[in-house]
């Protein structure tokens, strides 16, 4: 598999319009600047400005609005159906952002909070410690949702219950990179942050777009995850800081450090089938068919819910008269 990576030094709005097609990327990972008046900025951080890398193009409040409508409806565009973005925002301009995502055929999946450390200190109201991440999907066709990727239906330790539901819910609880006395991008996003929504949400050889990549964080991880990669940076400082790294990157070199399920995904393999196992994978198939799947689709979303192997569900659905 041969991964490419195409990452431009222009606005994005005018660089999707000239460099993608419609209906050509499948997932979309991205954060766009916080409109903010830059004097108030620092204030939302606690730590010494002074490494923060120059560069950083703020968009003015007033504009936030339009700016928002305009560079969701072209992420809109080039999503291919079933194709998902997510979109990190702080609480600031949030309603603008919801706002264009409506004006969107985009359907909301999920509203993830992310709580982090380092949170902006403050002593007359509560420590603002979280972002919001908007989990939406392009309709028209299946979105990629990697259920078992990390951990397995019946991964637990001790009285914590299911690990996969855990990972499953959205708040998530992930800290910022402190990176004392070192060169640092403005809010750039923590590495697990990206490879949970790169392993949940895409596939290796997929295409995964930034439209804002600041430190080029979201190109470097899904490279190293096998994913083709591509976006846009404005500030000509930022690009030309970031673009050489990218060399650096193997594809593929993060998967072998990627959480994955521990058990075997076939647990229940060569055991007999007792009634209510017959009863959950005729309802759940009845479900999933209803739903638009075809016949192998439903079976092979099953095997890991079942523990079974494909074979073993079909033969299973066949003795039922499915
Ligand atoms: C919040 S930062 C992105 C941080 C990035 N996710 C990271 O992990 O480093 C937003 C970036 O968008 C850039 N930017 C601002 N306006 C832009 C535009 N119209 N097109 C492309 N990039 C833009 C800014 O210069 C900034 O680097």
């Amino acid at each position: 598999m041969t991964i490419k990576y195409e990452l431009y030094n222009e606005d994005c709005v005018a660089g999707a319009r000239k460099h993608l097609a419609d209906d050509s990327i499948d997932l979309i990972i991205t954060d766009p600047p916080y409109g903010i008046d830059g004097h108030k900025l620092h204030k939302h951080y606690n730590r010494d400005e002074g490494y923060v890398l120059d560069g950083y193009i703020e968009v003015p409040e007033t504009e936030y609005p339009e700016f928002s409508k305009g560079w969701i409806k072209e992420a809109s565009r080039v999503l291919r159906p079933g194709g998902s973005i997510y979109i990190v925002s702080g609480y600031s301009n949030l309603r603008h952002i919801l706002n264009a995502l409506a004006a969107t055929p985009l359907e909301e999946k999920n509203h993830i909070i992310w709580k982090y450390n380092f949170g902006v200190y403050t002593k007359t109201k509560f420590v603002s410690s979280h972002y919001h991440i908007l989990f939406y999907t392009k309709p028209g066709g299946r979105h990629s949702f990697n259920t078992y990727s990390r951990f397995g239906p019946h991964e637990r330790t001790g009285q914590e219950g299911s690990l996969n539901y855990q990972d499953r819910e959205d708040v998530w609880v992930i800290n910022r990179k402190y990176k004392p006395g070192q060169p640092k991008n403005k809010n750039e996003l923590p590495t697990h942050l990206l490879i949970k929504m790169l392993q949940y949400s895409s596939n290796q050889g997929d295409t995964v777009c930034d439209f804002f990549l600041g430190s080029f964080s979201t190109a470097k991880v899904a490279i190293a995850m096998n994913r083709n990669a591509c976006g846009f940076e404005l500030s000509k400082a930022t690009y030309k800081h970031q673009i050489g790294s990218m060399e650096r990157i193997e594809p593929g070199e993060l998967l072998s450090r990627l959480r994955t399920p521990e058990e075997h995904l076939l647990y229940n393999q060569g055991k007999p089938w007792s009634e209510d196992e017959l009863e959950q994978l005729l309802s759940s198939f009845e479900t999933l068919r209803l739903n638009g799947l075809s016949k192998k689709e439903s079976i092979q979303r099953l095997t890991a819910d079942m523990g079974r192997g494909y074979f073993a569900l079909m033969n299973a659905l066949k003795r039922s008269g499915a």
